[in-house]
């Protein structure tokens, strides 16, 4: 077992660690038991995830004479909903939960982002361990206590930043997971391959066919490193004030082109043609080279991930889109680009010529 600490200095956060393995569950469990008493244990998961793995896991718990229970809702990005939470509550508050009770979010982002919200709120605040099961939620969302609810206005409208425990990465879980579902965590690690150490997208760049393949030596390598990288981002600027922008590189065309097709285009793929864009409009901009832009795109193919846009998708669509992005200010949206592969860059707004050009020499 890797061990990963997060140092964060914010009055209401506090040091934990990812601890990363494959198939240690039972030493999940017995952590659990040791290191983070409590009066109940809920684990909290989704109605796939239940089956897969919080029976048993609620079993190991049970074994080791902890008071633990499961709580599941419907799989699903729609049950990211205020209606989850308050079914969750009253749930919790049935079996007199409080705040000596610990939560366990035990499934991919929906799972995490929903029990950290809950845990973040219910009583004023109860502690909460993540243990993600989608590549998704190991190398992204279960770092950085970042927990949210949608809204019918838009995605991840009310939430919170609040922090886990601990969080338990078991590679195991990965190998139920379908291929649509890891390439969308996919996307993620290419994400941090170009924001961080050249070293890191060369190392990926070498093992596309490993990762393709789900190799596990190397998927160990590669999730310990991204999770390393967005911690490192997290313990910098943990509230988004400003350097934790760059995380969201690809993701503000990437969230455009999400939305433009009612979000039938899954985050990973929509992700990869926004990293695709967010290169070209560095190139055109005069900063980052063609040959630079060129590797990214090959990597992104390599690995399966799409790189050219649906035909179906009109460019004023995303044009608008863009300029309802919850996070412009005023009539600026910031955008993450590139001087090098490594080297991101937070800026104001960039020129719609650029924009169009690009999304244009996307089209399929
Ligand atoms: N908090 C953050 O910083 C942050 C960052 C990125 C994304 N997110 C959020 O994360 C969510 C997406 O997360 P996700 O991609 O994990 O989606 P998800 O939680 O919906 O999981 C995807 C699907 O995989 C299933 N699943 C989970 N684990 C499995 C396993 N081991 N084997 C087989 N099936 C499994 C789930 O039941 C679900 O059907 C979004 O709501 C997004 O907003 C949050
Ligand atoms: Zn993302």
């Amino acid at each position: 077992m890797k061990r990963i600490k997060v140092h964060l200095d914010k009055r209401l956060s506090e040091t934990h660690e990812i601890c990363i393995g494959y198939d240690f569950q039972d030493r999940i469990g017995l952590l659990i038991a040791k290191e983070h008493p409590a009066n109940r244990y809920v684990i909290v998961t989704d109605s796939n995830v239940s089956g897969l793995y919080g029976k048993t896991f609620l079993e190991k718990l049970r074994e080791l004479g902890l008071p633990a229970e499961l709580l599941e809702f419907p799989a699903g990005e729609g049950s990211k909903t205020m209606d989850t939470v308050l079914a969750l509550t009253s749930r919790l508050l049935e079996r007199g939960v409080d705040r000596h009770s610990l939560l366990l979010a035990l499934g991919g982002g929906v799972v995490g982002d929903l029990t950290g919200f809950v845990a973040s709120i219910y009583m004023r605040s109860v502690p909460f361990i993540q243990i993600p099961t989608t590549l998704m939620a190991q190398v992204d969302s279960s770092i950085g206590g970042k927990t949210a609810v949608n809204l019918p206005q838009g995605k991840n409208l009310l939430g919170t930043f609040y922090q886990p425990k601990r969080i338990f990465t078991d590679l195991k879980f990965l190998e139920t997971l379908s291929d649509d579902e890891y390439l969308n965590g996919v996307a993620e690690i290419v994400k941090y391959g170009v924001i961080d150490e050249p070293g890191f997208f060369e190392l990926l760049e070498r093992e596309v066919p490993a990762i393709r393949e789900r190799n596990l030596e190397v998927l160990k390598k590669v999730i310990e490193q991204s999770c390393r990288i967005k911690k490192g981002v997290v313990e910098i600027d943990e509230q988004e004030s400003g350097f934790r922008r760059i995380l969201n590189y690809g993701h503000t065309i990437g969230h455009a082109l999400e939305a433009s097709s009612n979000f039938t285009l899954a985050h990973g793929k929509a992700v990869a043609l926004g990293m695709i864009a967010a290169s070209g409009i560095s190139v055109q901009s005069g900063y980052l080279s063609l040959e630079e832009r060129d590797r990214i795109e090959n990597m992104i193919r390599d690995l399966g991930l799409p790189v050219r846009i649906p035909e179906s998708f009109p460019q004023s669509n995303v044009l608008e889109r863009l300029q309802m992005d919850k996070k412009k200010e005023g009539s600026e949206l910031p955008f993450v680009l590139l001087k090098k592969i490594g080297i991101p860059f937070i800026t104001k707004g960039v020129e719609k010529s650029h924009l169009e050009k690009v999304l244009e020499e996307m089209k399929a």
